[in-house]
């Protein structure tokens, strides 16, 4: 038997297809006594434990968790990680919170100091709460991006990021040109895209903060590397909606300013995207492009709210993205519950097994790495979750009248936020402990 291969067993629960299409049993794998065996970092078998055990060799090392659920690690489609400084700012909504908070915070990354102390803050973060792929803004400065690849691959992380792009309507202090900005996007390509599992995104800010010739330039990026991604912001706020269709009088909506500049393709990732015409949701759908749907972020700015099946009927592909700063938490278990009262206040609903979907699998798809990641299926790369479904006082006695795994997976995503995230894996290798963590917050303080 190959040394490296090893196994752990609990109740493991995984999506396997968007409950869109096929039934709502057909989405999911649930195995209440489960095997999930890992080689060379990836899942090499799964089932029930006793036919898991029927076809593996004896030997084989098990880790067992009583009463836990393992599950795929999280996928936040949209995340800024300079801003895990500012969260929580009060009082603003999207152009002035960038003005009076944002901008001043994200100039302290001009200072490769700074910025890897946050990069280490922000990544601890993602890990105590399940989440194990991010698509990552970084500042203006192209350091910013080069010290978070940093960080990410000693951890061995598959990560998207990049360093943000703007040469207009921001503080000289944090603007470049469209060259400077070009040559900066391609020598972190050049060093980062593909190297272990990172994965570059050239991030024009938004189309406010771009010029034109900006935004030729991120064209001429994407056709050099038709494997990079597109990262940005759209439809976000009616103000920002208004603004961008002054500045670009000529362009039939604000979708349409970016797909003039040929950014609309299978590894573009939007986020927001409330405000869509329908003629935008269709060229969305046509050019495969993904929506990062961000309902922390949505509520707590004020913007609006993000009618997924609306999205979902056109074809587009949606992934969840916490959106930190403007997003007030790091837990995509809580972007989840805020996801429902989003739709519940359109008279829509969210099913668990939708959300489960949503938060690993779908977002795989938006961040078309579908086959790498999003469930645990024999082939992908082992990054997964151990969930104490009884995390609090309140959720054990919540979790002891749930009678159906749709009930007790609604109770987590309704309750349940990094204290229900006790181990998180990568490539097979336990990379956070929440028994650790505490054990190591009490040595400090
Ligand atoms: N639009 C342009 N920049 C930003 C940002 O940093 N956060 C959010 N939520 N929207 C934006
Ligand atoms: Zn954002």
């Amino acid at each position: 038997m190959t040394a490296q291969r090893k196994a752990f067993r609990a109740s493991i629960l995984h999506s396997i297809a968007d409950p869109k299409d096929v039934s709502l049993e057909d989405s999911y794998q649930y195995y209440e006594d489960g095997l999930l065996v890992i080689e060379n970092g990836l899942v090499q078998d799964i089932g029930a434990a006793k036919e898991v055990f029927a076809r593996q060799p004896k030997g084989l090392p098990v880790t067992v968790y009583k009463d836990k659920l393992i599950t795929a690690g999280f996928i936040d489609t949209h995340i800024h990680y300079p801003q895990t400084g500012m969260i929580a700012s009060y009082g603003e909504q999207l152009l002035d919170w960038l003005e009076n908070y944002t901008f001043p915070e994200e100039l302290r990354f001009k200072n490769p100091t700074y910025a890897l102390q946050v990069a280490k803050l922000f990544l601890d973060e993602l890990a105590s709460n399940g989440t194990t792929t991010a698509l990552v803004f970084g500042t203006v400065h192209k350091e910013s991006v080069d010290v978070f690849f940093s960080e990410a691959e000693k951890r061995n992380l598959r990560m998207i990021a990049g360093k943000v792009l703007m040469d207009r309507n921001a503080p000289d202090y944090l603007t470049d040109t469209p060259q400077s900005g070009y040559s900066a996007s391609k020598e972190l390509i050049e060093r980062w895209h593909g190297k272990d599992r990172l994965l570059y995104a050239v991030t024009p800010r938004f189309a406010p903060t771009s010029t034109p010739e900006q935004l030729a330039m991120v064209g001429k990026l994407l056709e050099e590397y038709p494997d990079v991604y597109l990262h940005t912001h759209l439809s976000e706020n009616k103000k920002e909606i208004e603004w961008v269709l002054d500045l670009f009088p000529e362009r039939a909506s604000y979708l349409d300013v970016y797909d003039h500049y040929g950014l609309l393709h299978k590894r573009s990732v939007f986020a927001h995207g409330i405000h869509l015409s329908d003629c935008e949701c269709q060229r969305l759908s046509d050019t495969n492009s993904s929506i990062a749907f961000c309902p922390t972020s949505n509520l707590f700015l004020g913007s609006g709210l993000f009618n997924l099946p609306r999205l979902e009927s056109f074809g587009v592909k949606v992934g969840m993205g916490t959106d930190v700063g403007a997003g007030t938490s790091f837990s995509i278990l809580q972007t989840m519950s805020e996801a429902y009262k989003v739709q519940q206040l359109q008279q829509l609903k969210l099913h668990p097994l939708k959300s489960l979907y949503l938060a690993t699998l779908g977002g795989a798809k938006a961040l078309d790495l579908d086959d790498k990641i999003g469930n645990l299926e024999v082939g992908k790369e082992a990054d997964f979750v151990v969930i104490d479904l009884h995390a609090t006082q309140l959720m054990r006695f919540r979790m002891n009248q749930a009678r159906t795994l749709e009930e007790k997976l609604f109770v987590l995503m309704s309750l349940g936020d990094d204290r229900t995230v006790t181990q998180t894996f990568i490539m097979g290798e336990k990379q956070y402990d929440s028994h650790q963590a505490h054990l190591k917050a009490q040595l400090v303080s």
